[in-house]
Order: structure tokens, then C-alpha cells, then sequence
């Protein structure tokens, strides 16, 4: 038999052992493997058929048979609801609540549809434990299968006409016919293939848990999710007990879209109305804190900033950010330093997002700036909310959907708000008592924001 090394990280292969991978750089991640015989690959993939074309209108609508989980949250990350023969891969550190969501999905699907839960990991004990803590009855369209073999779950689900099925995890999974290790390069890809061919061949549909690596990557290559329509991450700091589910593709609906759920002891609870969550209690003013507004998917959510600024020990000062870029921190000091005349080479600067939550949304820049001259010059803002993206001139830029922010902002109850003039007209929320400051540079948001 062939044999070849693969790298377990992206895929590369050599046919002999390697200390670091060529193409990816990691060390020590090779493994032997057996050989796939390219020829018959290529033959499976693409059988000879005569060519089947359509005109757009000849195809058939997929999207009015969606099938809604009534997990709202849920249908919602995917584009309102599951397709029928689609394939949707659930990433996701270890404790993080994969199983615990397909589970909850499999109740909420309990009389509508027939589901078959592949269990690779726990055993049927465990998951009936879990099953009955949140609530689960036992029916006859519900099934547990602790199996690993992918040819026996791929047969069982078809005799048990299973519409839909969980597969957790994909990492524990192995085709018998493949002479690697279950959780290898190898396997992975095969399984995934399989299991692909076999839900669009037979209109099932497919959830696949993914376990992700330190590094956030489903392990094993990224070509699983090439393979996939959907792939949707569950992520959210362990500590706190809200948890994001996110979609980074979306074959069948939008992509960035996010569901917010809260782990609680009946397991997890969907969060209607995220603003709260994300910002502490606003009567506190202190210095060094802003809120402002982050589009995750297409929905804002209010974000508060905290930042602390202390004397270096070395007037060397150290930047430290949680859930901002830190090089988009050091910009925005960049910025102050300059154009607002303050040195802050001798502070430590840190800034921090309550909540655990991680933003890449340039609309909370003004915010992090303000957070931070608020912090160095120990001032409390007397306005608490802004918004914009800041420019390295110091201008303050619009960001889209402003009044979708702004409102979320005024309906939270804050009064003063610090934002971009924009040339368009915004329809801003008339409320009583609210104040609007326009700006368009940051010197006059600090005029603004604590003047
Ligand atoms: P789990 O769903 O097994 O995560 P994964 O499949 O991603 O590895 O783990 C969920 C975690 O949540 C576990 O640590 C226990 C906890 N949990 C609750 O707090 N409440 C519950 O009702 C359940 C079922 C789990
Ligand atoms: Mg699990």
C-alpha cells in the first residue's frame, strides 16, 4: 500500500516525513497516511452525465421549503431556516455548547421531523442525561446512533429515513476503507465527502460538529469548509455565559450574520435583545468608559469600552487590548498623541470590552479614543455614547447603517450623543431631552463629549 505524510494542519503532502510544513510553516504535524489513488477520486467526482442545463426559470424555488428549527436565533444565522439536502458544519472550541445547541434543536424538531443524532464522543447514557435536563421527551422520530463507522451512519440513517442528521463530531468519525487514524487529514476530508454525496443525493439534511484548534480553525483543513454550504461558529468566552453563533459561510443566506444565546442551567436560552447584555449599569459615568454601537451580522449591538491608563515604570508604556485589535488601539493613540497634543509615551494604556466580546467594527474607533483621552486625562465624558470610524487626520468618518445605531443607542436611554456629520440628511429619533453633537473631527468630539 501508498503511503504519503500529510500535514495535519492544511492538508500539504510530501511523500516523506517532514520536521515543518512547506506550505503552512507549522512544525511537528505530519502524519503517514494512506495514498489515495488520485484516478478514482477523479472518477467519483465526476461521473460521465450527459449535461443537464436549466434557464433560471426552469429551476425550481428551494427557499419556501425551508425547515424552521423555531429556534429563532437559530433559523436566523441561517437565512431562515434549513435547507432541505444542505450540509452545515457547527464550529467550535470543546465545552462551548455544540452539543448541547444540536440537541435543543433536535427537541425543538421533535414531531416534525425524523432525526437521527450520531454520537461519536458521549455515550447514549450521557446524552440522555443532558437530553432530560433540557427538557426532552422521548419519541419514536428521535433517535441516538453512538457509531464512528460513517458507512454504517450513512446506511442507518437511510433505514431509519432520518430527515435530518447530527453528526458530532466530524473529528471522531472514520471510513472504514481509509487506513488512517479518525481525526487525520485524511479521514476528515473522505468523511466530510461522503457525507456531502450523501445528503445531496438523498435530501437529507446534514449537521456536522467541528472542533476548532487554539488557533480558531476547524482542526483539519480548511477544505472542510469548502465542502460544506454552511459553516456556522459557536464561539463566546467560556467565562461568561452568553455565547455567539456566527456564520462565515452562507451558500443558502447571508454570511456574518449572528444568533445570541445565554448558557443557563436548562440549557441555552436565546437572547431577544442584546443591548443590555453587552453594556453595564449607564447611570455609573468614570472616567474611561464609552459606549457605542459594533454591526455584528445585521443587527447592532451596543458595546461598552473601559480604558485605564497608569504610569510606565520604564516611560516605555505598554498598550493592552481585549476585544480590539490592538494595533487599531495603538492607531488611535496614534492619533490623540498627535492631533490632540498629549504625550502618552510614559502610560500604560489598556482597553478593554465588557463582556468578553470581540468587535473588528471601525465604528466604535471614536469611542476607544474617547475612552482612552477620558482615561488620560482622568475626566468623566458627560456624553457616553459615540460612534464613527477614525482616520489617521484625526477626521471622524460615517459608518453605515448610523440611525439603525443611533436608535438603538436612544432606546437604551442615552441622552448625548457624539456622532459623524454626514452629508446625508439621518432621520435621527426625536426624543425628549436627547442631544445630538455632529462632528467631524476628533477635537471637536472631545469639545463635544465632555465640555
Ligand atoms: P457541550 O454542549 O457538551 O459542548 P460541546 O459539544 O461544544 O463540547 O457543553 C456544554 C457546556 O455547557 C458543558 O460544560 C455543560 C454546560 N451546560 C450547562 O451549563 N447547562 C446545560 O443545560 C447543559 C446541557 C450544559
Ligand atoms: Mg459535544
Amino acid at each position: 500500500m501508498k503511503s504519503v505524510f500529510n500535514c495535519q494542519n492544511c492538508g500539504y503532502q510530501s511523500p516523506k516525513w517532514l520536521g515543518r510544513c512547506p506550505d503552512c510553516g507549522k512544525w511537528n504535524c505530519f502524519e503517514e497516511e494512506a495514498a489515495r489513488d488520485q484516478k478514482v477520486v477523479e472518477n467519483q467526482r465526476f461521473p460521465a452525465r450527459h449535461a443537464e442545463v436549466f434557464t433560471l426559470d426552469t429551476i425550481p424555488d428551494a427557499s419556501s421549503e425551508r425547515v424552521k428549527t423555531g429556534i429563532d436565533e437559530f433559523d436566523r444565522v441561517l437565512g431562515g431556516g434549513i435547507v432541505p439536502a444542505s450540509v452545515i458544519l457547527l464550529g467550535g472550541e470543546p465545552g462551548i455548547g455544540k452539543s448541547t445547541l444540536l440537541l435543543q434543536i433536535a427537541k425543538s424538531l421533535q414531531g416534525k421531523q425524523r432525526v437521527l443524532y450520531v454520537a461519536g464522543e458521549e455515550s447514549p447514557q450521557q446524552l440522555k442525561m443532558r437530553a432530560e435536563r433540557l427538557g426532552m421527551k422521548g419519541d419514536d422520530n428521535f433517535f441516538i446512533y453512538p457509531e464512528v463507522s460513517i458507512e454504517l451512519v450513512l446506511e442507518n440513517i437511510e433505514r431509519l429515513q432520518a430527515s435530518i442528521a447530527i453528526i458530532d463530531s466530524v473529528q471522531t468519525m472514520s471510513l472504514q476503507s481509509i487506513n488512517s487514524a479518525p481525526g487525520t487529514v485524511t479521514q476528515i476530508r473522505e468523511c466530510t465527502q461522503r457525507l456531502v454525496q450523501f445528503a445531496k443525493t438523498k435530501g437529507v439534511s446534514l449537521f456536522i460538529v467541528g472542533h476548532v484548534t487554539k488557533e480558531g480553525v476547524i482542526a483539519g483543513p480548511k477544505l472542510l469548509e469548502h465542502m460544506v454550504d454552511t459553516v456556522i461558529y459557536f464561539e463566546g468566552e467560556r467565562k461568561f455565559n452568553f455565547r455567539l453563533l456566527r456564520t462565515v459561510k452562507n451558500r443558502f443566506g447571508p454570511t456574518n450574520e449572528i444568533g445570541i444565546f445565554q448558557m443557563t442551567s436548562r440549557g441555552l436560552e436565546e437572547v431577544k435583545n442584546p443591548a443590555e447584555l453587552f453594556t453595564g449599569d449607564q447611570e455609573h459615568r468614570r472616567p474611561g468608559v464609552q459606549v457605542s454601537s459594533s454591526l455584528e451580522g445585521t443587527r447592532p449591538i451596543l458595546v461598552e469600552l473601559e480604558s485605564l491608563t497608569t504610569s510606565s515604570a520604564f516611560g516605555n508604556g505598554r498598550r493592552l487590548s481585549q476585544g480590539i485589535d490592538v494595533n487599531r488601539l495603538c492607531m488611535i493613540i496614534a492619533v490623540i498623541e498627535k492631533h490632540m497634543g498629549i504625550r502618552t509615551g510614559e502610560y500604560d494604556i489598556y482597553l478593554n470590552l465588557v463582556g468578553g466580546l470581540k468587535v473588528s467594527d471601525p465604528a466604535v474607533d471614536l469611542a476607544a479614543a474617547l475612552a482612552v483621552y477620558s482615561a488620560l486625562k482622568d475626566r468623566e465624558p458627560k456624553a457616553l455614547f459615540s460612534i464613527g470610524e477614525l482616520s489617521l487626520s484625526s477626521m471622524v468618518c460615517p459608518v453605515p447603517f448610523m440611525e439603525d445605531r443611533i436608535a438603538e443607542g436612544v432606546k437604551l436611554g442615552y441622552d448625548r450623543i457624539v456622532l459623524p456629520k454626514s452629508r446625508k440628511k439621518l432621520r435621527l429619533p426625536q426624543k425628549k431631552g436627547v442631544v445630538f453633537h455632529e462632528v467631524s473631527t476628533l477635537q471637536e468630539a472631545v469639545r463635544a463629549a465632555f465640555e
